[in-house]
C-alpha cells in the first residue's frame, strides 16, 4: 500500500508554480494576483481563505482580502465582484462559500468574468470543462486529478467509482476521469443518497472516490482488494482531546481500508492541501491570461 502524500506534492508544486512566478517577473512581467472576497465569520471560510492567502504568498501571488459582515446585501456584493471584474490590476478572484442565506450563490458565481474565475463555478468554466476545452478546473478534482498523475497511477480503462454529485467535487470529478485524456480514460459511475446497490458498486471499483461528506462511510468490505481510494471527507467530529476541539475526518475508515488498496489518501495531508494548490495553479493562468 502506498500513502498518497498530499502534503508533500503541494509543497511541490507550490515550488514550481514560486520558480515560474520569478522567471515572469525577472523578465518584467506582472505578478499574477488574487482576490478572495470573504462573508461573514465561518470557522471553515476564515481557515480556508487565510490558507489561501497564505499560499498566495509562496507562490509569490499578490493577494487582496476583502472581507464583508454577513448582513452585506446581494447588490453591494455584487457591485463588489463587479469592481473586481472590471480591475485590471486582479487576474481572478473567488468568492468564499457558503454565503449567508439571503444572497444568491448562483447569482454572485454568474457574476463573475468567467475569465477571473479561479474557482472554476462559472457555467461557462463547467460546461467548457465537459467538452474538453481551456477552462478553469474546480479545485478539488484538479487536486486529485494531479494526485494521480505525479504518482503515475494507471486510470485509462478502470472502473472508478464517485460517491458524491455535488457541483464543485462530483460533477466535475465525473468529468475528468471521463474524458479522453491522461489521467481520464476510465469507466465512471457516480453514486449518490437514492443510489441503488452502492456497496456492490464500490467493491467493483479499481478507483473510488469518496466525497459525500459521511465521515467513515466507506468501510473495509466495500474495498476491491488493490484498490486506488481517494478520501475527499473534511468533515470536523468533535474531539475533546483536539486544541482546536474538533478531528478532521474523512468519508473511509482509513485504518481497515488502508491495507487493502494499492494506493490511498490519509486524512488530513491527502486531498486538502492540493485543493488550495490547484487554486494557486489557476491563479498562474489567469495571471498569465490563459483562458480567455
Ligand atoms: N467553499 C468550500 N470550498 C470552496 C471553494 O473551493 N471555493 C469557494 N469559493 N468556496 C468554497
Amino acid at each position: 500500500m502506498t500513502l498518497i502524500d498530499g502534503k508533500a506534492v503541494s509543497e511541490q508544486v507550490k515550488k514550481e508554480i514560486a520558480a515560474e512566478v520569478a522567471d515572469i517577473v525577472a523578465k518584467g512581467g506582472k505578478r499574477p494576483h488574487l482576490a478572495a472576497i470573504l462573508v461573514g465569520h465561518d470557522g471553515g471560510s476564515e481557515t480556508y481563505v487565510a490558507a489561501k492567502v497564505k499560499a498566495c504568498e509562496v507562490c509569490g501571488f499578490k493577494s487582496t482580502l476583502i472581507r464583508y459582515e454577513s448582513d452585506v446585501t446581494e447588490e453591494e456584493l455584487l457591485a463588489k465582484v463587479r469592481e473586481l471584474n472590471a480591475d485590471a490590476d486582479v487576474d481572478g478572484f473567488i468568492v468564499q462559500l457558503p454565503l449567508p442565506p439571503h444572497i444568491s450563490e448562483q447569482k454572485v458565481i454568474e457574476t463573475i468574468d468567467y475569465r477571473k474565475d479561479v474557482d472554476g463555478f462559472h457555467p461557462i468554466n463547467v460546461g467548457r470543462l465537459s467538452i474538453g476545452l481551456p477552462c478553469y478546473i474546480s479545485a478539488t478534482p484538479n487536486g486529485i486529478m494531479e494526485l494521480l498523475r505525479r504518482y503515475q497511477i494507471d486510470t485509462r480503462g478502470k472502473k472508478c467509482v464517485i460517491l458524491g454529485r455535488s457541483n464543485i467535487v462530483g460533477k466535475p470529478m465525473a468529468m475528468l476521469m471521463m474524458q479522453k485524456a491522461v489521467p481520464g480514460d476510465a469507466t465512471v459511475t457516480v453514486c449518490h443518497s437514492r443510489s441503488k446497490d452502492l456497496v456492490r458498486e464500490c467493491q467493483e471499483a479499481d478507483i473510488l472516490i469518496a466525497a459525500m461528506g459521511q465521515p467513515n462511510f466507506v468501510k473495509a468490505d466495500m474495498v476491491k482488494e488493490g484498490a486506488v481510494v481517494i478520501d475527499v471527507g473534511t468533515t470536523r467530529v468533535p474531539d475533546a482531546f483536539k486544541k482546536s476541539g474538533f478531528k478532521l475526518t474523512g468519508d473511509v475508515k482509513f485504518d481497515e481500508v488502508a491495507p487493502k488498496c494499492s494506493y490511498i489518501t490519509p486524512v488530513p495531508g491527502g486531498v486538502g492541501p492540493m485543493t488550495i494548490v490547484s487554486l494557486m495553479k489557476n491563479t498562474l493562468l489567469a495571471g498569465k491570461k490563459a483562458i480567455y
